[in-house]
Order: structure tokens, then C-alpha cells, then sequence
């Protein structure tokens, strides 16, 4: 079973879903991953319903990271903010579906650790220096 896992991971990260940068949007958010330094951004753009009609994360990061970030994107798009607020460190866990170390945990939620921090508009860190 881990194997199915691992190819799911591995396509993500080959071919990462919602990849970029929106313009304009809503709510953004970057932070890093203090072990590696790798960093993760996510941009939303919320409707005035609440609900995020357009997801996109961009950074540069091992395939664990950026197969989370890309499954994230997944997992919220078309979600109301709300919905977004409610998922936990163990969906991100469940959906990569494999056994992870500490260092590899820091890895895989950190996407989410980013989403929350521009859902609750924490402010935006890519622009200061370092
Ligand atoms: Fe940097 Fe995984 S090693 S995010």
C-alpha cells in the first residue's frame, strides 16, 4: 500500500497541481520550514461567498513538501474558508498516507502551516528581507 502512496506522492511532485502565483489575491501567505530553510507561499482568492474559488502555492522545497502543498491546493479548491480552517495536521497526514519521521512531518505541513496563516491574515512575510 505505502507504494501507492509513494507513486501519488511522486506525481505530485513531478507534476504539482495549482503551481504559481495569483495576482491580486485575497489572502497570501509565506513562511519556511525552519530545518531546511525551504520556503512555501500560497496565494487565495475567496468570492464574496467565502469560498475559495482559486488556490496557487509556488516555492522550492524536497518532494514531501511539495507533494503536500500540491494535494493541499487540492483539497481546498472550491472550499468555503471555514472548511479550509477545519482541516488538520492528520488529513494533511492521511492523504500523503505514509509513515513519516519528525524531520519529514516539518516537511509535509508546512503547506498548511502557510494556508493557515494567510486564512487568518497573519501578516505577509515574502517581501522582508532574509
Ligand atoms: Fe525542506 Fe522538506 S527538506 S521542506
Amino acid at each position: 500500500m505505502d507504494d501507492l502512496y509513494r507513486e501519488i506522492i511522486l506525481d505530485h511532485y513531478r507534476n504539482p497541481r495549482n503551481k504559481g502565483e495569483l495576482e491580486n489575491p485575497t489572502h497570501t501567505f509565506q513562511d519556511d520550514n525552519p530545518l531546511c530553510g525551504d520556503r512555501i507561499r500560497i496565494d487565495l482568492k475567496v468570492n464574496g461567498d467565502g469560498a475559495i474559488d482559486q488556490v496557487r502555492f509556488n516555492g522550492e522545497g524536497c518532494a514531501i513538501s511539495q507533494a503536500s502543498a500540491s494535494m493541499l491546493t487540492e483539497m481546498i479548491s472550491g472550499k468555503t474558508l471555514e472548511e479550509a480552517k477545519a482541516l488538520s495536521k492528520q488529513d494533511i497526514l492521511d492523504a500523503l498516507g505514509i509513515q513519516l519521521g519528525p524531520v519529514r512531518i516539518k516537511c509535509a505541513l508546512l503547506p498548511l502551516k502557510v494556508l493557515k496563516g494567510a486564512i487568518y491574515g497573519l501578516p505577509a512575510t515574502f517581501d522582508e528581507e532574509g
